[in-house]
């Protein structure tokens, strides 16, 4: 099969197509034929070597994929050959992909492959900022960074729908158009606006109750100085290098919270799974929409990682496979 493999950490050029061996799927897995594989911003940092550096290379990247069925492994249900599915993974930018059994959800008719490999990472991500981390309320208010973006994008539309005054920063015209459009209440431009001021300013001096942040270093002390009393600053990524070490003294005068949500971090079983149909159902019922801002096919992937890596894609990136 084809499969999109680095076998030296790099930028996007040590990205190549290259024919490898299919994957058998072993017991409780199945193998999938991968119609479309997502692209995310950790497949950016393993490709340099930030994350996940102890995973032997060459490497096939990926971490979620849509597709067919198109064999199991020992015990699991013949029946599920030719199902549409799609399924939170890993290995993803190749022709055949191999997931758990345990991870498959089922796929509408009416949610194409594209759409649906766009859900899992970014999907779940939001999903558990907002519920499982943030438990937020009706009526709390959000800061959300990179709101644009693939999981800022969804995490905006999620905290609308939870009854929320959703802000969100971006880094250009265009993008601050999306994100109104994806119901953001407020949209700072935080290329030139004064991130703080405007959330003090538009809040009358209060601060937000949750702030989202995934861009770190660059955006820190401003995510901290935008809560409100008793707020909840969430790190979830570091697009733009890590954040400073947190300074505990510097939490008391507000009694804010600092916490980090992590995909990967064990969550109690099933929770994941169960969480991904509900995404899928929304999709399939139009209540949440996926923006899809670059579809490349998979031999272009080095490319889809440039355009992410230089802040040129809003929504998400999907790579094509068949
Ligand atoms: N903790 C977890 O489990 C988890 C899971 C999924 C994703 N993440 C993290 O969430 C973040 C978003 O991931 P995504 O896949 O949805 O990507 P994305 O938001 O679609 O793309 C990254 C965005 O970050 C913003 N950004 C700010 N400073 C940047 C910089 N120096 N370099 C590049 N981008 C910068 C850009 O938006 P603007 O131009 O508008 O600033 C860019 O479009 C990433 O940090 C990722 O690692 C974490």
């Amino acid at each position: 099969m084809k499969a999109i493999r680095y076998h030296q950490t790099g930028g996007p050029e040590v990205l190549r197509l290259e024919e490898v061996p299919e994957p058998q799927p072993g017991s409780g897995e199945v193998q999938l034929s991968v119609h479309a594989a997502g692209v995310n911003f950790a497949d950016t940092e393993r490709r340099r070597g930030l994350y996940d550096a102890k995973v032997p290379l060459p490497r096939i990247l990926g971490s979620e994929a849509a597709g067919i069925v198109a064999d199991v492994g020992p015990g699991v249900d013949k029946a599920l050959v030719g199902k549409r599915v799609v399924a939170w993974t890993v290995a993803s930018y190749a022709e055949r992909a191999i997931a758990p059994v345990s991870s498959l959800v089922a796929l509408p008719d009416t949610v194409p492959f594209d759409v649906a490999a766009a859900v899992p990472v970014q999907g779940l991500t939001a999903y558990h900022l907002l519920r499982t981390v943030g438990q937020v309320q009706e009526g709390q208010s959000v800061l959300i960074h990179a709101a644009a973006g693939g999981v800022g994008g969804l995490a905006v539309q999620l905290a609308k729908a939870a009854g929320m005054r959703v802000f969100g920063t971006v880094s250009s015209e265009a993008k601050a158009r999306l994100v109104r459009e994806l119901g953001a209440d407020e949209v700072i431009r935080y290329d030139h606006e004064d991130v703080v001021a405007e959330v003090h300013q538009r809040t009358g001096g209060r601060g937000v109750d949750l702030v989202l942040d995934a861009v770190g270093a660059s955006t820190w002390a401003a995510s901290l100085a935008a809560l409100a009393p008793f707020g909840h600053l969430v790190s979830y990524g570091s697009a733009s290098g890590p954040p400073p070490p947190v300074d505990v003294d510097s939490l008391f005068a507000k009694s804010v919270k600092v916490s980090a949500y992590w995909l990967h971090t064990p969550h109690p079983p099933g929770t994941h799974v169960r969480a991904l149909e509900s995404l899928i159902r929304h999709v399939a019922e139009g209540k949440l929409r996926i923006l899809i801002g670059l579809k490349l096919p998979l031999a272009e992937a080095a490319e889809a990682h440039r355009r992410l890596e230089g802040r040129e894609t809003v929504g998400k990136v999907v790579l094509t496979v068949r």
